[in-house]
């Protein structure tokens, strides 16, 4: 489950303050080189893949966060809806597949690694961590129904580091275990007292972590447990790809209607409360929810 207390007032101000600079241009054809991918653990099975993204890759979905942060901010404002910022109170944004040729080439790279199809992976969100924010041990896959019906379990996940971290901010699987994996990633040293409860990844710009949350014979993997460490100085921003074991893009059977049944869904679902918040989102096919249609559930 995705929850987050983060505190964001600040953050907000920040980017209000921004204006989004958006210089465009189209990568070429992605390339996945399969000899960068080194094994970090079998169980759970986890990789990273050092200089998955380029540069411009990074800064390209933190601006699209940034200037997406803006928008919200705004439309609240303009809705005088200001409990709905508890709601959101945000962890980050998440960004529409293929929503630019730069996108359509990551999901690309994240297709041709993980060996798993583009439309099994749901939006990418991007997350802002600033001093002492952290993401607490958690698994990824869900264990309810209502968020299993859209493409089934999640079975991998690709977390892409957008900035380097001076202290801190390390993603640590704490049940992983210590096979005699060769301590070639960050010295002990390196590492927050956090990242050393188990085998922890530094985050690096441009470098993605991949790992299972499912067994190869789909059974849930209780290894997979991880956890964002507390940023101790400077800021983290990281881009994940959750990816299903069927197509995330398959409507789920609806009945009646497909519409939304509040003018807010929209806004609602691009701030990524379809998962967040599914039972009020989706629902079920007894109970639909309210923002069915923004959520692509029908
Ligand atoms: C990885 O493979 C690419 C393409 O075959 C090659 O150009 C590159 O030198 C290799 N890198 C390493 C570190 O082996
Ligand atoms: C938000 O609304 C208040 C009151 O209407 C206004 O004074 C303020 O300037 C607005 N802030 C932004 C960021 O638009
Ligand atoms: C669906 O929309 C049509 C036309 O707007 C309407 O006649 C029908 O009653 C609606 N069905 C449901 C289940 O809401
Ligand atoms: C939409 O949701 C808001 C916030 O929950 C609520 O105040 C409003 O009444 C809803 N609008 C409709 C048409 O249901």
């Amino acid at each position: 489950m995705i929850r987050f207390t983060f505190r964001v007032s600040l953050f907000l101000l920040f980017f209000l303050l921004l204006s989004p600079s958006r210089s465009f241009s189209v990568s070429p054809r992605p390339v996945v080189y399969p000899n960068r991918s080194k094994q970090l653990s079998w169980r759970p099975r986890a990789f990273i893949y050092e200089g998955f993204l380029t540069d411009e890759e990074c800064d390209h979905l933190i601006s699209i966060a940034k200037s997406e942060l803006k928008r919200s901010a705004v439309a609240d404002n303009l809705s005088g809806k200001s409990k709905l910022s508890t709601v959101r109170t945000s962890s980050g944004m998440f960004i529409s597949k293929g929503k630019d040729p730069i996108i359509v080439g990551i999901e690309d790279k994240i297709a041709a690694w993980t060996f798993l199809p583009k439309e099994n992976g749901e939006d990418i969100q991007v997350l802002r961590y600033e001093h002492g924010q952290k993401y607490d041990p958690h698994y990824d896959y869900f264990s309810d129904k209502v968020n299993i019906a859209r493409g089934g379990h999640r079975i991998a996940t690709v977390l892409m580091y957008l900035s380097d971290v001076a202290k801190g901010g390390e993603t640590v699987f704490p049940r992983a275990e210590k096979s005699q994996h060769r301590g070639e990633r960050a010295e002990d040293d390196d590492l927050s007292e956090c990242g050393r409860q188990g085998i922890a990844v530094k985050p690096r710009r441009g470098d993605a972590l991949l790992f299972f949350s499912l067994h190869p014979d789909a059974t849930t993997d209780e290894n997979s447990l991880h956890a964002g460490c507390p940023v101790i100085e400077g800021e983290k921003w990281s881009a994940t790809k959750w990816i299903h074991v069927d197509s995330f893009d398959k409507t789920v059977g609806s009945q009646g209607n497909c519409t939304d049944e509040n003018e807010s869904c929209q806004r609602w679902a691009a701030l990524g409360e379809c998962t967040r918040n599914p039972e009020y989102m989706v629902g079920t096919a007894e109970l639909p929810g309210y923002c069915r249609r923004s959520c692509n559930v029908c």
